[in-house]
């Protein structure tokens, strides 16, 4: 077995106390839910700070002299200053937007860059973009559009055999085209964490404008925006204990300023005339019509929660429940976890010889195991390894390494039956 989260049983059984989901059987057996990569829950925290903005100050921000519209705007623009110190972009050169999660940050973000508004789009044609193979779709398929719209060219950072992305590799992609360098934080359909400070660095120093995928780092990486060489940074609220429907993209105001927006309408207007509009500052120029300010103060209520239990023991706690993850379910015949070396994920992806990832999360199931099984929106990597569909466990601060065991327990079972 390897390193046992630091927690105690009696820390777990408190913090487990505060997530209403978790209180369930499923199939008639206690839930043990493992697809925190797609979603994570919420805490009673979260629940009642949503619960306290619905009942108390809901209205319209930004358009009213009333109380509750002051009330309102109050609550969104504390929930964005709470969210910026979280991921250290709270610097006066760095700003907030919301969205609607980390796809739509990043289709603000590769729209903005490739379609022209009061100037020319910031991508022409024989431009590059560079992407890797670890992309979600979600930061692949927004460059693909973004390259046929502008005419410019995407080149992929391809991984070695075992995910790794190196800054050599890199280097030989980079020239004076590249104008936009995109990667991920954490491989979703791994757990790879690729060496992204240096990445974005040489990027950063080749002149090209930067993003990175946090989606999936941000539960439990204390992330610093400021001192990375990022122009942008995606992330989402329900990944990180908030509610769903919610995210951020955090960005250097000169870069977000670059940005065409997504939507135009109210609220991101400064003023208009029948044929003509002029445009508000960031971060309003970015957050057309009414946003989600319920989900805004579940976000922000949600990162205080992280911020509580304290997000080092947070990263040590899911980091020990995937080795322990990784460690049970290499012993078992026939079984290949993939990126076997990344240490420093909350998420174990494995495949199997001769059983497909379906059936064995169906029989998980029925034992009250939550997985996500099939390509993770990633198949360039799925195609990378040659393995088709997987099975992915994500570990959350709320599972217990009993749980690890009865997944192992599991997913024996599941093979045993299906062989
Ligand atoms: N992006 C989410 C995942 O990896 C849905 O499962």
């Amino acid at each position: 077995m390897g390193e046992r989260p630091q927690w105690d049983g009696d820390t777990l059984a408190a913090l487990r106390s505060q997530f209403p989901v978790l209180q369930q059987k499923i199939n008639g057996h206690d839930l043990v839910y493992l697809d925190n990569a797609a979603t994570t829950h919420m805490p009673t925290a979260v629940l009642a700070a949503m619960q306290h903005f619905e009942a108390h100050n809901r209205a319209n921000i930004h358009r009213g002299v009333h109380t509750l519209s002051q009330r309102a705007t109050d609550d969104f623009d504390a929930a964005r200053l709470t969210l910026k110190r979280f991921v250290g972009a709270d610097a006066p050169d760095c700003e907030l937007v919301f969205t609607s999660g980390t796809t739509d940050a990043l289709n603000m973000v590769a729209h903005g860059l490739s379609t022209p508004c009061e100037q020319a789009a910031y991508l022409q044609p024989g431009d590059e973009i560079i992407a890797s193979t670890l992309e979600h779709h979600a930061n692949l398929v927004v460059w693909q559009q973004a390259a046929r719209r502008t005419g410019a060219v995407l080149r992929i950072l391809q991984p070695d055999a075992e995910g790794r992305l190196h800054t050599a590799d890199l280097q030989k992609l980079l020239n004076g085209k590249t104008r936009v360098f995109t990667v991920t934080a954490c491989a979703n359909a791994t757990g790879e964490r690729p060496p992204y400070e240096e990445l974005l660095q040489l990027a950063h120093n080749a002149g090209a404008l930067t993003v990175l995928d946090a989606a999936q780092a941000v539960s439990h990486e204390t992330l610093r925006f400021a001192a990375l060489n990022a122009d942008f940074m995606a992330f989402s609220g329900h990944k990180m204990y908030g509610p769903m429907g919610t995210g951020a993209l955090v960005g250097r105001r000169k870069a977000l300023a670059r940005l065409t927006p997504l939507r135009f309408g109210g609220d991101m207007v400064e003023s208009v005339s029948a044929h003509d509009a002029r445009f508000a500052e960031l971060p309003m120029r970015l957050e057309g019509g009414t946003p989600n300010v319920p989900g805004a103060v579940g976000m922000a209520a949600a990162a205080q929660f992280l911020t509580k239990q304290g997000l080092p023991a947070v990263d040590a706690h899911v980091r020990a429940l995937r080795e322990q993850a990784v460690q049970a379910l290499s012993g078992i015949k026939g079984l290949r976890v993939l990126a076997l070396h990344a240490q420093a994920s909350a998420i174990a992806a494995f495949v199997t010889t001769d059983v497909h990832p379906h059936d064995i999360g169906t029989l998980l199931d029925a034992r009250g195991i939550a997985v996500r099984t099939g390509h993770h929106c990633a198949q360039p990597l799925i195609d990378h390894f040659g393995v088709g569909a997987t099975t992915r466990a994500s570990f959350a601060m709320y599972n217990t390494p009993e749980e690890v065991e009865r997944l192992a327990a599991g997913v024996a079972h599941a093979l045993e039956k299906l062989r």
